[in-house]
């Protein structure tokens, strides 16, 4: 009997009942939204913690959202009782409430140590601008799987903690008494990304801005608009429409200080592409980091960035930025406010962060180990530090794992398409000291293959590891499939902390085989601020600063080196560092104390840069 198309949209219910609804939060993102007057949902939000995660799960451990008709019980449905006698369980409104964007760690004390689930929900109005707008629902970042519902309904879900994601809710609201519940989840788990051991502090919440955007029928959901590789007057890329009937629309893109004002026609997916030859384009860079005033309109549409244009890459051992060597003089940074304590997510926290940077000499920042908000993206954009942004595929993942991939992948794409038209931005990573073998590297290859698709305008690499030749334990060399797929051999080396003492420098010699440029992304030690001895006193500024004499020294004699980036800026928490009175729950690698008192390296590095500067002739 031939099944009518109902029965074959039931079969597949009941034969994949999970995929219909589980839709991952939308692609593309919405590009720049911070310039389309976002209403924000920040504030103070309703929580619920639930370990046992009951408000998902019935009894038979089935998840209530997967059912049509999902019961009161669900605490996605915010139910209230009907009447003095129906018995609801929960209530969120007579629930404490915590802020957002911030992780729930530092908010609570008993949250410290919080692995789980937390339900946050929020109530607002809306009336639309415009009859015929559409809405979305844009997230900056929850930590680390969110399953999001509108007035009881379910939008999808997101995994990774660390990109934005958005959905779009047009025709969901209500003008009045919308409620919006995030099942926020930082369980770690041996097949996410990152997997079950990290040595940062696994902030859980929603960690980043909430807002709705309101957008005409037909919207500019996403451009591109970098330099084209080595061309210093060539500007290219795309501008993208969303909404129904895009083919044939007319897209404006204006510079007005470049007396530019170029109309262009979509194609059958809304999509044009932009090629400009310009004369005498004042270049963004540490010295001078101009960004130009962009205006994209399209019908009832506009949207204004400001977007440098600068072109970075590689000549056999150099880093050439708009054709000239750099030294990039760099530091590691967590996105951790450590003296308020959580994650980082304002633009004063990156304020904060990257003045510290600049104080070091730096013209440059490794974001570890994973993509760090937008604030600070765009800061380091206005204040002309470069920026090198990390997928979080650190130590050791699941690389056979298909869902693996894809959640890496996923992260990926996402930060790549947020941050895009930032020129600060210049090297994409892949990963943090992964083990060499077969299966990492198809992987690690895939996703440099996927970045590179994305956008052939930056540089690859990823932090790789460091070991001796064979029978020579003093001869070091970087020996690593992947580094024939990235442009920048950048690797970790703890020669004088977890190698040995800082005197061991000077017997080591280094045999980097790749005429590439080499950036050192982590070298360190521990230093309690204020504690004093002499140079061999493990965990005094003294023995840090010791180390650091030696191994600036040591990586100096590298020919290829162009770059480094100590571990760390700042002190940071974690759940690995537990020696009392030194380490207290926090990795003490920082150049500058959980307090913000700088330590004696830090003024080390900052001479060091100064000779940097100096020799490359740098600001
Ligand atoms: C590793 C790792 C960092 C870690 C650091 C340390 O190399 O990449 O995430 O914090 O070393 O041990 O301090």
């Amino acid at each position: 009997m031939k099944k009518t198309s109902i029965q074959t949209a039931i079969c597949i219910l009941l034969l994949f009942p999970v995929s219909l609804t589980e839709i991952h939060g939308q692609l593309p993102l919405i590009q720049n939204y911070i310039n389309r007057e976002p209403r924000t949902l920040n504030g103070k939000w309703h929580y619920i913690v639930d370990p046992y995660e009951i408000g998902y799960y019935d009894y038979r451990y089935t998840p209530y959202d997967q059912n049509p008709k999902p019961q009161d019980r669900a605490y996605f449905m915010n139910a209230k009782p009907k009447d003095k006698s129906d018995r609801v369980e929960y209530d969120f409104d007579k629930s404490p409430t915590l802020l957002v964007p911030r992780d729930w760690n530092s908010q609570q004390e008993k949250l410290f140590y919080y692995e789980g689930t937390i339900w946050y929900k929020h109530s607002f109005d809306h009336v639309s601008k415009q009859p015929g707008n559409r809405l979305f629902l844009y997230i900056g970042a929850t930590n680390y799987r969110a399953d999001v519902y509108l007035n009881g309904k379910k939008l999808g879900y997101h995994k990774g903690g660390f990109t934005p994601f958005n959905f779009e809710i047009t025709g969901l609201v209500k003008e009045k008494d919308n409620f919006l519940i995030v099942k926020v989840d930082n369980k770690r788990k041996a097949e996410e990304v990152p997997t079950l051991n990290t040595d940062w502090w696994n902030y859980g919440g929603i960690t980043r801005d909430v807002a709705l955007i309101e957008t005409p029928g037909i919207f500019i959901i996403d451009y591109f608009l970098q330099l084209r590789k080595s061309s210093g007057d060539n500007i290219s890329g795309y501008i993208v429409l969303n909404g129904e009937n895009c083919q044939g629309k007319t897209v404006e893109l204006s510079i007005p200080e470049l007396k530019i004002k170029n109309k262009y026609i979509t194609d059958k997916n809304g999509r044009t592409q932009v090629d400009l030859k310009i004369q005498n384009l004042r270049l963004w860079s540490p010295q001078d980091p101009y960004r130009y005033s962009i205006i994209i309109t399209a019908g009832d549409d506009q949207v204004a960035d400001q977007i440098g244009f600068r072109t970075i890459e590689t000549k056999g051992t150099d880093i050439l930025l708009n054709g000239n060597p750099v030294f990039l003089r760099g530091i590691s940074i967590h996105e951790e406010n450590a003296i308020r304590g959580g994650r980082a997510y304002s633009r004063e926290d990156a304020q904060m962060l990257l003045n510290w940077a600049h104080d070091l000499g730096c013209n440059f920042v490794r974001l570890a180990h994973y993509p760090h908000n937008e604030n600070i993206i765009r800061l380091a954009d206005e204040m002309g530090i470069m920026v090198w942004e990390e997928n979080p595929v650190y130590w050791t993942i699941q690389w056979n794992n298909p869902e693996t991939f894809i959640t890496a992948s996923n992260q990926l794409k996402e930060v790549i398409s947020r941050d895009k038209n930032r020129a600060a931005v210049i090297i994409w990573s892949m990963a943090n000291e992964t083990p060499v073998s077969p299966e990492r590297l198809t992987f690690l290859k895939n996703l440099s293959d996927t970045a590179r698709s994305m956008d052939n305008t930056r540089l690859i690499s990823a932090a790789l590891e460091q070991h001796s030749i064979q029978g020579h334990e003093m001869k070091r060399t970087i020996d690593d499939p992947f580094a024939g797929y990235v442009d920048i051999i950048s690797f970790n080396e703890y020669v004088g902390w977890y190698d040995g003492l800082p005197g061991k420098c000077s017997k080591i010699q280094w045999e980097i085989n790749y005429d590439k440029p080499v950036i050192i992304s982590e070298l360190g030690a521990d230093a309690l601020g204020g504690m004093h001895g002499d140079s061999l006193t493990r965990w005094s500024e003294e023995y840090q600063e010791y180390f650091y004499r030696e191994n600036l020294s040591m990586v100096s004699k590298i020919p290829q080196l162009r770059g480094t980036t100590p571990w760390i800026l700042v002190d940071f928490r974690s759940p690995r560092r537990t020696l009392p009175d030194i380490q207290d729950g926090w990795n003490r690698k920082g150049l500058i104390s959980e307090t913000g008192n700088k330590k004696k390296a830090f003024y080390t590095l900052r001479e060091f840069y100064k000779e940097i500067r100096t020799k490359y002739g740098q600001d």
